[in-house]
């Protein structure tokens, strides 16, 4: 008798971004130069101040043991420390930080933390993947709410109904979002939190995105809003061009953070001590974050006009590494996304179909493409002068 999925595991698709690296593949075996906006992760080095500080930390933990399950000391800190500088807020690393291994672990693991059978987790259409899948492996129900551009991609807490509220226990905002490149205001983020400690609901907020902006002022961090029922997730990965550590923290509400802390000691065990020592030494440093900000704008800048000048809508994100372009009027993102495959263009994008589902009978990721700010500048400059040759 041969082996079998789960039920849950079988009801899945393919993971999104696992088809985008099949398309690029398939393109490359057919001889096209390929641009690959595809997946976010970024191609740069992490810094060197990074680097050089786990090389010593590997020998420094020759004899390494099983890290801290929640963080070393240190790590927790630094975490504080960068928390207290970037967000005016203070948070002790004793009761309010936990290490967590990237931020995608925390992400899909967290409803098995607060969520029994049945409850409601809430989470943004479209979005990142695990919000739901982990919703669904923990037994879960998801409710979405979409995105739209004309609701400058924020949720309407109102829209949600009371029923679905009364089971709810967690709430999903990602700002700055992916793959929206918006923004929160701090004003909707203290109604969200507000909304969240009145109905007895811990608000998750993925802050993965915080550092990559492009405005006048950095983004807010839903622990500016108090840490009650709050729990912000952040990642090393695009601050840092740390995708490939692996290294992530969590903050916020003390009881919160020690029940994510029970979890863990449940699935894992710890971060590696030399990723978090280097992890620390990234966070100590503001200089490669600036540097990469004016990198990813110049890009940012560069698709965004080669987009605008082909008559389509101006689509420029406020933050994050992403564009989420709305393609020409009636054209499906699929159809979108495959007009940019054409062998002369050879731009790979994620359709927006893909991250997201129909909503209420409309599906907001429909007509949209994103594309994933990683290729170099001077391929992005190559990609727009592609884009040109184009007519829709
Ligand atoms: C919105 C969002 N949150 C979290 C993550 C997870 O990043 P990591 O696990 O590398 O920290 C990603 C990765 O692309 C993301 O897009």
């Amino acid at each position: 008798m041969s082996v079998r999925g789960s039920l849950r595991l079988e009801s899945l698709g393919g993971y999104a971004f696992a088809e985008v690296d099949r398309i690029v593949e398939d393109l490359r075996r057919q001889g096209a130069s390929v641009l690959d906006f595809g997946v976010g992760d970024p191609k740069a080095p992490t810094p060197e101040i990074a680097r050089e500080r786990a090389k010593r930390a590997l020998d420094e933990h020759a004899t390494t043991g099983y890290p801290s399950y929640i963080g070393s000391q240190g790590f927790r800190a630094a975490c504080a420390d960068w928390i207290g500088r970037r967000f005016g807020v203070k948070v002790d690393p004793a009761k309010h930080v936990s290490a967590t291994i990237g931020s995608k672990e925390a992400v899909f693991h967290l409803p098995l933390a607060f969520v029994d059978p049945g409850d409601v987790v809430i989470s943004p259409n479209p979005g990142y993947p695990p919000y739901t899948r982990g919703t669904m492996f923990a037994g879960g129900r998801n409710w979405t709410y979409p995105l739209r551009a004309s609701q400058g991609f924020l949720p309407d807490l109102g829209a949600i109904p009371a029923d679905v509220l009364r089971e709810t226990r967690v709430l999903w905002i990602c700002s700055p979002n992916s793959p929206t490149g918006s923004v929160a205001p701090l004003d909707f983020l203290r109604d969200a939190a507000k909304f969240c400690r009145k109905h007895g609901i811990l608000l998750a907020s993925d802050e993965a995105y915080s550092e990559l902006w492009f405005g006048d002022e950095p983004p807010h961090s839903a622990l500016e809003t108090g840490l009650e029922n709050v729990l912000s997730v952040f990642s090393m990965s695009k601050r840092s061009n740390m995708t490939g550590w692996r290294v992530g923290f969590v903050a916020g509400d003390e009881e919160a953070v020690r029940l994510f802390r029970k979890l863990k000691t449940n699935i894992d065990s710890g971060t590696p001590n030399a990723l978090q020592d280097g992890s620390v030494a990234a966070l100590s440093d503001e200089t490669h974050v600036a540097a990469m900000r004016r990198e990813y704008r110049a890009k940012r800048d560069l698709l965004c006009g080669a987009f605008r000048k082909l008559g389509l809508p101006d689509c420029t994100p406020e933050a994050t590494i992403y564009v989420w372009q709305k393609g020409p009027a009636g054209m499906s993102s699929v159809e979108f996304a495959k007009r940019l495959l054409d062998p002369a263009v050879a731009v790979v994008t994620t359709p927006g179909t893909w991250l997201s589902s129909p909503d209420g009978g409309e599906d907001p990721g429909e007509g949209y493409v994103r594309l994933a700010l990683v290729p170099t500048p001077e391929e992005c400059a190559d990609a727009a002068r592609r884009l040109a040759g184009l007519r829709f």
